[in-house]
């Protein structure tokens, strides 16, 4: 079997660029030392000195609000220097390639670069070139994955429901087009949780949907019936090509998330969106806004997700 490429020799993780292929104890990990990072970013000193003396890199070559932000705050408290290389004033613009940008910053003494890119498998491209010693975090690469996102995810599912196994949790909406969907199906996966849901038309699905081990349903009003989590997606128009959708009016009818639909849920059932969310189009915003939304808090826990993982990535999981 081909070793995974972010798991160094005692399968530690080297790199992070997927969730597909990790183990249970690995994920567990990562939402235990988030965990015990929560009570960091309470306190008014909010550092430790795990990174201290280390370098992190943020590359982002698509838009970004939340997970660049929460990777900087993340790799601050943990007293890492960082470097956000403006990509749209940075030598790529006059012809650079990647690698070499990569290279050149490598000449820096950089230990971790955070990249999120347009193109599917980039992430593990970079790590393929990087130095020993280097490692990369996938902050999104294309349709692809964004394994910290669904990391942060599953902490804030663990925080208000803890038992995975007993969950049914549905995903609604753009699941064709979306790296945070398939890194979440795969997390809950590996987690065992009950039953994973996905919710949409037709045209939004990817043609392998059930063999990612989820139940799919086009018709909301079925789909959310009794769920736990129901975690809607913004509609990834920048990624489509073609009409796949008569309008957004039309969308919002038939898989906007308004309070009436959120009633068939559990009672107690909790509404999230990874964001940036478009209200009127996916959710209704006294949904966003609701008593039953925890999307502010999933992205506070980013920060101490993304502690977790470059933390545990330092400490151990970097060959020499
Ligand atoms: N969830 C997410 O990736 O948000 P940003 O695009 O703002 O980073």
């Amino acid at each position: 079997m081909t070793p995974d490429p972010q798991l160094n020799a005692q399968g530690r993780l080297k790199h992070f660029l997927t969730i597909e292929g990790l183990d249970r104890q690995i994920l567990t990990d990562i939402l235990d030392t988030a965990e015990s990072f929560t009570s960091v970013t309470d306190r008014s000193i909010k550092k430790v000195p795990i990174l201290r003396g280390k370098t992190v890199a943020n590359l982002f070559f698509e838009a970004s609000t939340r997970t660049r932000s929460t990777f900087e705050l993340a790799a601050q408290r943990l007293s890492a220097d960082i470097l956000n290389l403006n990509i749209d004033t940075s030598a790529t613009v006059k012809g650079e390639s990647l690698l070499d940008t990569i290279h050149n910053l490598e000449a820096m003494q950089i230990d971790m670069f955070v990249i999120r890119h347009q193109d599917s498998g980039s992430a593990h491209f970079f790590a393929q070139h990087v130095r020993p010693g280097v490692s990369v975090l996938n902050a999104g690469d294309g349709q692809h994955a964004h394994p910290t996102q669904a990391m942060l995810d599953m902490f804030t599912i663990r925080r208000h429901k803890q038992d995975f196994e007993k969950l049914s949790v549905a995903i609604v909406g753009d699941i064709k087009h979306s790296r945070v969907a398939r890194s979440q199906i795969h997390a809950l996966n590996i987690l065992n949780t009950g039953e994973v849901r996905v919710i949409a038309p037709r045209t939004l699905l990817p043609v392998d949907c059930e063999d990612l081990g989820v139940k799919v349903f086009n018709r909301f009003r079925q789909g959310i019936r009794d769920v736990d989590v129901v975690i809607m997606l913004r509609l990834q128009k920048e990624r489509m090509t073609g009409a796949l959708l008569p309008s957004e009016k039309e969308y919002f009818r038939q898989y906007g998330l308004t309070a009436e639909r959120l009633s068939l849920a559990r009672p107690d059932a909790i509404v999230m969106h990874p964001g940036p969310a478009n209200r009127g189009i996916e959710i209704e915003s006294s949904v966003m806004d609701g008593s039953q939304s925890v999307i502010l808090q999933q992205v506070t826990y980013g920060i101490a997700v993304r502690m977790a993982v470059m933390s545990m990535i330092a400490s151990g999981g970097v060959d020499p």
